[in-house]
């Protein structure tokens, strides 16, 4: 009987194209959030050497963005109190290749403190819902955009880009279902702040597919198009690459995703795990569609990020392929 560890070798996907009438796109961007969306919800502080060694490491592979970490309040998110000192460790090592990676922002303290280091992309989070916006933010859902307001405006002043990020899009703990409308209300608010991006999060991993498909028409009968749009799917009931495949039919091609599966929000009562890149990475390969990611380092990177941890990887590809 082979082990799991032999079997990775065996060819065990065979090409194949779809059969759909959607088209799908030829390549697609993932925007990694292990660092920042993951670490944030991991009980154990990281060294900061560790979070460098990890996102050093997703540089290597080829992921062309790395959300390194947040200026968030320090008590807020004691996990990620150490970002500037991981910003400059990132600055020593990699120089401006760690001034492009983004960093959450949601007001204009962490602006300035980006500012200090000489970052240059910032995302600022806002939430579709009052109560995510109160627990998460500690303001009325009409008050975070006027913490936004001045945080977008000096950011653009100061060329940096701007993504912006919308929580609850798919449903709220707290409140339930969520309009499709109230959510693209809130994501106009956003762009026209200023945001380059919109990222739409399914925070706690409620989404189904069809329920991403008519998001996504809503926003384009706004006048948003899917080149303004990003998918940020969490996998808590395990649809976040259902939803990708779904997303990614009607013209999305930004996706969100975390380097073993890692993630969840410390704000959001049963928020898991962030969509795991390396199951984006298997999906996106059996499909054709390019990443310019290398998957197995992908999963060496998860792999050293569980055993810092003391854990297995919550991805199932990742476990698959290292046979833990
Ligand atoms: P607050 O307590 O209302 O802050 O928190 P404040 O504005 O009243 O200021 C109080 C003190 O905090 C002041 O200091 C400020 O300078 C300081 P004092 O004058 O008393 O000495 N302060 C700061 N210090 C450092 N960095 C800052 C900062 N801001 C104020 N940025 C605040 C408001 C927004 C700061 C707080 O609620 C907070 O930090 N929240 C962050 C929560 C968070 O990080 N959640 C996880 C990320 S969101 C997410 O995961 C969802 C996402 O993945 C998408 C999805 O899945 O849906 C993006
Ligand atoms: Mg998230």
């Amino acid at each position: 009987m082979s082990t799991a560890a032999e079997r990775v070798d065996l060819p065990m996907t065979v090409a194949a194209e779809p059969i759909t009438t959607l088209p799908l796109p030829d390549a697609v961007t993932i925007y990694e959030v292990g660092p920042r969306d993951g670490l944030q919800n991991e009980k154990a502080v990281v060294p900061v050497a560790v979070k460098a060694e990890m996102i050093t490491r997703l540089l290597d592979a080829g992921l062309p963005v790395i959300e390194a970490t947040s200026f968030v309040h320090p008590k807020w998110v004691p996990q990620l109190a150490d970002a500037a000192e991981l910003m400059g460790v990132l600055v020593d090592r990699i120089g401006d290749a760690a001034r492009r990676m983004p960093v959450l922002v949601p007001n204009e303290r962490g602006l300035d403190r980006a500012l200090d280091l000489g970052l240059e992309h910032i995302a600022v989070f806002g939430s579709a819902t009052e109560t995510f916006a109160q627990k998460n933010l500690n303001r009325s859902y009409d008050e975070q955009f006027t913490m936004f307001e001045p945080t977008f405006a000096r950011a653009k002043e100061a060329g940096m880009t701007v993504r912006g990020y919308l929580s609850m899009c798919f449903g709220d703990p707290w409140e339930g279902s969520v309009e499709v409308d109230a959510v693209v209300r809130a994501g106009v608010r956003l762009l026209e702040l200023g945001a380059d991006q919109l990222s739409l999060g399914d925070t706690i991993g409620v989404a189904t597919a069809g329920h991403v498909q008519a998001m996504v028409a809503a926003f384009a009968d706004a006048g948003v198009g899917t080149d303004r749009l990003a998918m940020h799917f969490h996998d808590t009931y395990g649809q976040a690459l259902a939803n990708t495949l779904a997303a990614m039919q009607v013209g999305i091609t930004t996706f969100d995703a975390s380097a073993g599966g890692l993630g969840g929000c410390p704000y959001a009562k049963s928020a898991t795990g962030n969509l795991a890149t390396e199951d984006l990475l298997w999906m996106l390969q059996g499909l054709g569609i390019g990443t310019g990611v290398d998957l197995d380092a992908v999963v060496a990177t998860s792999v050293f990020m569980a055993d810092a941890l003391g854990k297995a990887p919550a991805s199932a590809v990742a476990r698959a392929l290292s046979g833990q």
